[in-house]
Order: C-alpha cells, then structure tokens, then sequence
C-alpha cells in the first residue's frame, strides 16, 4: 500500500501508477494500454485543445467493511458520458468498455485504494474523452481519445460535512437557456471559472446559479446540484441546464425509501426562505451542507439577502441520506438497489 496518510487527503491530485488509454479511429477503438507516464503525445491541432471537444466523468471506488472493493453506480456514468459524447458528436466508449477499463484502473492501482478505516477517503476515477486528431476547422472531431486516471482522494472542501457558505450570482451563468448545461463537457467548466473565482474572494465556497433564461428559479452549483428539506419532503430543481447527478438520483431514491417526499420541480428562489435545510450535493462527498446562502442584486454588490441553514453543522434529515448513501458504497448497509459494481 501507498505510504499516505489518508487522512489528510484532499480532493487533489497524487500521482498513480497508471492511467488507462484507448483511441477511437478508422472506426474501431484501440487495445487498452496501461500507461506509467501521466503525461501523453497529442497533436496540439488537437479539436480538445482549441474547440473544448472534451467531456469528462467522475465516480469513486471504496474499501468495504467486508474487504471487497466496490464502484458506486459506474454505468451512470458511462451513460452520462455517451449523451455528453453525443452532443460534442464524438465516438464515445460503450458501457461495457468504460466499466471493464474503471475495474482495470482500480486494479492497477490498488496500493492507492484508502483503507475502510480511513472514512470519506476513497479513489477517485477521471474518466476523460477528447478530441484527438489534428483539425483546423471547427467540427466534430473524427477521432477521440479515452482516458482513465485515478487519484486518492479525501473530501473535497475541508471536512466532508462541514457547511458551507455560498453566493447567488445573478449577473453570471454557467450555462445558457437551450445550451451545454446539462452536458457534463469541460467549457462549462471553463465558463464557471470568472465568477466562481469572484465568489472565491469573497469568502464563498460556492456560486449557486439560476435558470439562465428567466433567474425566477434555482438551478446549480459549480459542480454539484441543489437540494432542500422542507417538513418531511426532498426538494430539488427540475432544469434543462442542470448536470443530471447520479448523487441527486440516488437521494432521490433513498428519500423515497426512508419514507419521504421527493419533489423535483422548478423551485422559485423565493422559497429559499421557507427550506429547514440546504445542501450540495455530488459525488465528491454525496453532501455538502449549506449554512449560509447569500443573494445579491449582482456578485460585487454590497446589498445582501441572507438565508441561514443550521448551526454550522449537517441538519438532521441530509445527515441521515447522506449516512444512508456512504453505508451503501462501505458495504455497511444492505445495497438493496443493486448500486455496487464489484472489481474482483
Ligand atoms: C455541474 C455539476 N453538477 C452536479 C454534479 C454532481 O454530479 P454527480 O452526483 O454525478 O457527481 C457535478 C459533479 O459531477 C457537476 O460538475
């Protein structure tokens, strides 16, 4: 096993033994390589580099309680990434290929698997798809290039399950009515980048942004979606420009199983204040609560509205999913939705 401390792992990078590469071209996809260099060859006319035809996915694998290894819920993702694929108009790897190469990676780099002990550290895995042949012109790119690369991984701000305080920007989008949003490509991560660095000076861990055709509704974060509890109801948005979260469907599905509302419809700023708890939530770490949610007439303007959530600490309702969602990926609760893929 790797000589780390896991826990005082970050959501940062560590360098792994391998990453994984296969290249769609001439209408098939290359044998997998297993590459010790993180670094590779590509043609810098590469459509990635100047078009953004790039997408990308995230998911973990676990130490359970019983020793076996688990990935929670990898066929979402490679779904979600063949629609990503589908809109860029590249060829993306099937189902079958993506978990195959999400077993392989892990199993290659298992000295950099956490332990059980080490709760809320896991390995991550970076499934990336580029654009790789040389292309002046803009267009789908013809031939694309599959990556998997992995790191070991603690929570992703200072403690899982530490509030955060987090800001409105009416006066920025992620995403544009009808356009990328619901689409898991690398721009809208580039476009995030001006306001979420403005919110980073500002002492806010995160931008929540709203629809961006009507800014009457809520709709994301940077990189995670929005929930509420309300009563004995699970409340989160219903938007064209939001990621589909694989997390945000599997707390839809506990909730409903623990007996609660689940409600997934717009859901008007305006409701903010009525809302007993708030929260992000992805895959980083399933959940992180919202303590403080301020909004402004623009992200530089003094004038606030502010909405407290708790005391600082996760509330009672989001504790109890996100325990429900980690016992299931621990092996410590019976995964009775058949969530777990096993790496053997
Ligand atoms: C914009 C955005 N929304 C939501 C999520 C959460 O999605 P998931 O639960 O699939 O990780 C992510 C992270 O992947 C994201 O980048």
């Amino acid at each position: 096993m790797a000589n780390i401390d896991w826990s005082k792992l970050t959501f940062s990078y560590t360098k792994t033994n391998t990453i994984l590469r296969s290249t769609f071209k001439d209408g098939a996809w290359t044998p997998v390589e297993s590459l010790t260099d993180d670094y590779i060859s590509l043609s810098t006319y590469a459509g990635a580099l100047h078009y953004a035809i790039e997408c990308f996915e995230g998911l973990k694998a676990f130490r359970g309680k019983d020793g076996q290894i688990r990935l929670f819920r990898p066929e979402e993702n490679a779904k979600r990434l063949q629609r990503s694929a589908k809109y860029l108009g590249i060829e993306a790897p099937s189902t079958e290929m993506f978990v195959e190469m999400c077993k392989q990676i892990v199993k290659e780099n298992i000295d950099f698997l956490p332990p059980y002990e080490a709760t809320g550290a896991s390995l991550y895995l970076r499934p990336t798809l580029i654009g790789s042949n040389p292309q002046l012109g803009v267009q789908s790119s013809k031939e694309s290039t599959f990556l998997i690369l992995c790191s070991p991984v603690g929570a992703y701000v200072g403690g899982a399950l530490d509030a955060v305080d987090v800001v409105i920007a009416r006066n920025y989008d992620r995403a544009a009515p009808n356009g990328s949003g619901a689409f898991k490509v690398g721009g809208n991560y580039a476009c995030s980048l001006y306001s979420l660095n403005v919110a980073h000076e500002l002492g806010y861990k995160a931008v929540l942004y709203l629809d961006p055709a009507t800014k009457k509704f809520i709709d994301e974060f940077n990189s995670s979606n929005f929930f509420a509890i309300k009563g004995n109801s699970y409340i989160t948005p219903k938007s064209d420009s939001i990621l589909p979260s694989i997390t945000n469907m599997s707390l839809e599905t506990v909730a409903a199983h623990l007996g609660m509302e689940v409600e997934r419809r717009p859901v008007p700023v305006e409701e903010l204040s009525t809302f007993e708890e708030v929260g992000e939530c992805g895959t980083a770490v399933v959940i992180t609560p919202v303590h403080k949610l301020v909004d402004k007439p623009f992200l530089e303007s003094e004038e606030e509205t502010v909405y407290t959530y708790g005391d600082g600490q996760c509330g009672p309702k989001s504790l109890k999913l996100y325990n429900y969602i980690r016992g299931i990926q621990r092996g410590e609760i019976e995964d009775v939705f058949g969530w777990n893929v096993f790496v053997d």
